[in-house]
């Protein structure tokens, strides 16, 4: 009974020590564990005599049960002292106010999209998208370009891989795929699925295979236009072109229109409008001939009116096609188109 006395002295003193949940589990190992003094003097009591084996192993079993309790009751101090100083010292104010200026904004090229897609909404356009991997077919054939037609060379296309696939109508096409080179290909992918009257704009990607400067990107937005009905002309053509770009630019802007060649259109023009920055006098920016040259536009070609599957010569319509960053560029006084896509924080801030 002494020898019990002792250990509970020592295994007293031990835990009052015990400063932290490692030291605890440590000195309960040493105390409780298979190899203690406690565990060792029960596993001797069977070589006691019968009557101090009752006794002695009760006192034993007792002191085995305080210990315990009291390592646990040690344990859950330890355990609720450490969450509440992580209360204390890991608290997240969920109150307190955010980063300032870490909050982005719309890139140049999208405000512009935007105000384009806007204006021309409220004219009725819908406003429609087509895949920036496209076939041979839909950039240039079913465009009125033939193979070895010397106006393919107008292009320098980026080519990806040779496919064999057939088109919905299960006439196979000629399906080499590329990056398309303008936006006018969805004229024919809308058409095929659509009927007249139609009033559309197609903003998005296009890619030319060629080097770059301070006018020229490989990659580049579009701006696709193309309304069909029964009678539609180039006065429409004028008048609808006029009012956007004069509420693009927020004043009164006249267009001009000189005979060009695009085989998709039949007649084909430039589309020059009066200058945004001296308003026709010549600057700098018109290289003094008050004008800009801006689009390209013209009648639709009945050959892609069959490609789309109408009959040739019930309907009428007008496309056009504009580059989208040149339009930026103009608007926001941008010098060189490179800086669209240099991803530099101190142009991008200025917008
Ligand atoms: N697709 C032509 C280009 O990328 C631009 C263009 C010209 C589009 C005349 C048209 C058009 O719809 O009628 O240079």
């Amino acid at each position: 009974m002494s020898k019990l006395e002792d250990i509970r002295t020592h295994a007293l003193s031990l835990i009052e020590g015990v400063s932290d949940l490692l030291v605890l589990d440590n000195a309960r190992t040493k105390i409780l564990g298979r190899k203690s003094e406690l565990s060792l003097f029960l596993r001797s009591l069977k070589d006691m005599p019968l009557e101090d084996q009752k006794r002695v192993g009760a006192a034993a079993n007792a002191l085995r049960a305080e210990l315990e309790e009291l390592f646990e009751k040690k344990r859950r101090e330890f355990s609720s002292a450490s969450y509440e100083s992580a209360l204390k010292h890991e608290r997240i104010d969920v109150t307190r106010p955010g980063l300032k200026h870490a909050r982005g904004h719309i890139h140049p090229i999208s405000r512009v999209i935007k105000d384009i897609v806007t204006i021309f909404s409220s004219m009725g356009f819908e406003v429609v998208e087509g895949p920036e991997v496209e076939t041979e077919y839909y950039n240039f054939d079913a465009l009125n370009i033939p193979a070895n037609h010397p106006a393919r060379d107008m292009w320098d296309t980026f080519w990806l891989r040779q496919n064999e696939v057939k088109s919905e109508k299960s006439k196979v096409k000629s399906d080499r795929l590329l990056l398309r080179t303008h936006t006018s290909p969805v004229q024919v992918r809308y058409m095929e699925n659509h009927n007249p009257p139609l009033k559309i704009i197609v903003p998005g990607r296009a890619y030319r295979y060629e080097a770059t400067d301070a006018s020229h990107e490989f990659q580049f937005f579009q701006l696709e236009g193309l309304v069909v009905d029964r009678q539609i002309s180039i006065a429409n053509f004028k008048g609808v072109i006029q009012e956007f770009f004069s509420r693009l630019f927020k004043k009164k802007i006249t267009v001009r229109l000189r005979p060009s060649f695009f085989p998709f259109v039949e007649p084909g023009f430039e589309v020059d409008i009066s200058c945004v920055a001296c308003r026709g006098a010549g600057c700098s920016i018109c290289k003094k001939s008050g004008w800009l040259e801006l689009a390209g536009a013209g009648m639709v070609h009945q050959n892609v009116f069959k490609a789309a599957g109408y009959t040739p010569g019930e309907w009428q319509g007008f496309a056009f096609g504009f580059g989208i960053d040149r339009i930026a560029m103009m608007k926001y006084k941008i010098p060189d188109i490179r800086l669209f896509h240099s991803g530099d924080l101190r142009f991008l801030k200025q917008f």
